[in-house]
């Protein structure tokens, strides 16, 4: 049994938890706060046996093969690395780091110490989206895709009103490109691969993060406009446009209903069933890789390739 410790006492982590008690052979042994009575209430909410507050005791713990990483993106970097130096497995929440150079010192302490790294990037182990490659020839010759993730955050009240939410906090790593324009991104690189070139353009708030944005991204024969937004609502579906027709999908972040037109024939509509927690994929998968089998070096490398265009457009 492969039994995790979660850093972070936030609602993801609550999902995490669900998704974990969906895959047999996974488990959570305890729940990581800052704060002691905090991680005690977070584990007994999340139904974990026990809660530790001494981080250093956490990475010394043999009982602990995995750490789930849920805190805010600028402290990912040195948690996972004093995870992965104490030899846990770490499953960390996207975007997985701030900056590519990170990333490959992370890589790099996995390998040296035999342990799985995989960033929680849902729709990249998705099957909605593992559907839309296959449909991708129907169009035709590729011309455009156009990606979307804009939904107005709850939290875009607290800037409203003064306040510096972590998530709209650039100092954390926050703001609309990391949070959900990473799922435009991941799609990408997903269907399509890395572009030639990259421009991008945001609309920053007064906090500094960006409350909004658009990259345009060039390819042979094609572009790719990605839209993302954590101000304006409500999502608008992305499209693929080829010569011969055009694949509409409700949600790049968790495909479910794909409309497919070709040209002169009627719509047709593809319905994914995809798991009860958007998140169950992505645990099956680190699970698969701590098993054994396969190695994480094609999930690293669209991480790479997606911190990459991230700081092209930051
Ligand atoms: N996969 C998804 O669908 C999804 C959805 C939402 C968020 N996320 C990702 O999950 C991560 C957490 O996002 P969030 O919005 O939940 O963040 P958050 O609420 O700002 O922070 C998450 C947790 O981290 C700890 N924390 C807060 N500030 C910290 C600091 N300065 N240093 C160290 N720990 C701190 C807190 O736990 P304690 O105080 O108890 O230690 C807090 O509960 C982000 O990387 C985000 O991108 C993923």
């Amino acid at each position: 049994m492969l039994t995790f410790a979660t850093v972070g006492t936030s609602q993801i982590t609550e999902v995490f938890a669900d998704a974990v008690s969906r895959v047999p052979e996974v488990r959570i042994g305890t729940a990581y706060s800052r704060h002691a009575v905090r991680a005690a209430a977070f584990a007994e909410k999340i139904g974990a046996p026990a809660s530790a507050s001494d981080w250093a005791g956490l990475l010394a713990n043999a009982a602990v093969d995995a750490i789930y990483v849920a805190s805010p993106n600028r402290v990912h970097a040195s948690q996972a690395a004093q995870a992965l130096a104490a030899g846990k497995h770490v499953l960390v929440e996207k975007p997985a780091v701030t900056e590519v150079a990170d990333w490959d010192e992370l890589v790099a302490l996995s390998k040296r110490h035999g342990v799985v790294l995989l960033e929680a990037i849902r729709n990249r182990f998705d099957p909605g989206l593992a559907k839309v490659r296959e449909l991708l020839p129907e169009v035709g010759t590729l011309r455009r895709l156009t990606l979307r993730y804009e939904k107005r955050s709850s939290r875009y009240d607290q800037v409203l009103a003064g306040e510096t939410p972590n998530i709209f906090n650039p100092e954390l790593g926050g703001g609309a490109l990391r949070d959900l324009g990473i799922y435009c991104i991941s799609a990408l690189i997903a269907l399509v691969g890395e572009p030639e070139s990259v421009v991008a353009a945001s609309v920053p708030l007064r906090t500094g993060a960006d409350g909004l944005g658009t990259l345009l991204a060039s390819y042979p024969g094609f572009l790719a406009d990605l839209h993302y937004s954590k101000i304006t609502s409500p999502d608008q579906p992305s499209v693929i446009q080829g010569e011969d027709g055009t694949l509409v999908i409700d949600a790049i972040d968790a495909p479910r209903t794909l409309t497919l037109t070709r040209s002169g024939a009627a719509s047709s509509t593809i319905t994914i069933a995809g798991p009860a927690n958007p998140m169950e994929s992505e645990v099956h998968r680190f699970a698969a890789l701590v098993a054994g089998g396969d190695t994480a070096d094609a999930d690293q490398a669209a991480t790479r390739a997606a911190l990459g265009l991230i700081a092209t457009a930051s």
